[in-house]
């Protein structure tokens, strides 16, 4: 597995990219003490999500939030429930914290 940050780097309500070792775009929020990892492209037009660095979420931090023509994705599944790619899926990131309070990738 691959670390790719410690839990205290993704406040709660908060999100943050991070490169893999794989070459790939990830990012990580927490939502309600649990963590949820995505790839960062959005299954509209494949472009990456966020306009500004490490902001994924909307305004309310409710929900995922493309910045380019504004879908809404659920945290916890990454179900597009809003905008242009309805009923799509963010490509989730499959994600464990471990003792070390790491949180680790496939
Ligand atoms: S590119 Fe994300 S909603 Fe269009």
């Amino acid at each position: 597995m691959e670390k790719i940050c410690m839990t205290e780097e993704v406040p709660e309500r908060e999100s943050r990219t991070y490169d893999t070792m794989k070459g790939t775009t990830i990012f990580i929020t927490q939502k309600d003490g649990s963590f949820y990892a995505y790839q960062n492209v959005c299954p509209h037009l494949q472009t990456e999500l966020e306009y500004l660095e490490n902001q994924f979420l909307d305004q309310d931090r409710e929900y995922i939030q493309c910045s380019t023509h504004g879908a809404l994705f659920s945290v916890e599944t990454g179900e597009c429930i809003s905008g242009p790619c309805l009923g799509d899926f963010l490509e989730k990131v499959k994600l464990e914290v471990h003792s070390d309070g790491g949180i680790y990738i496939d």
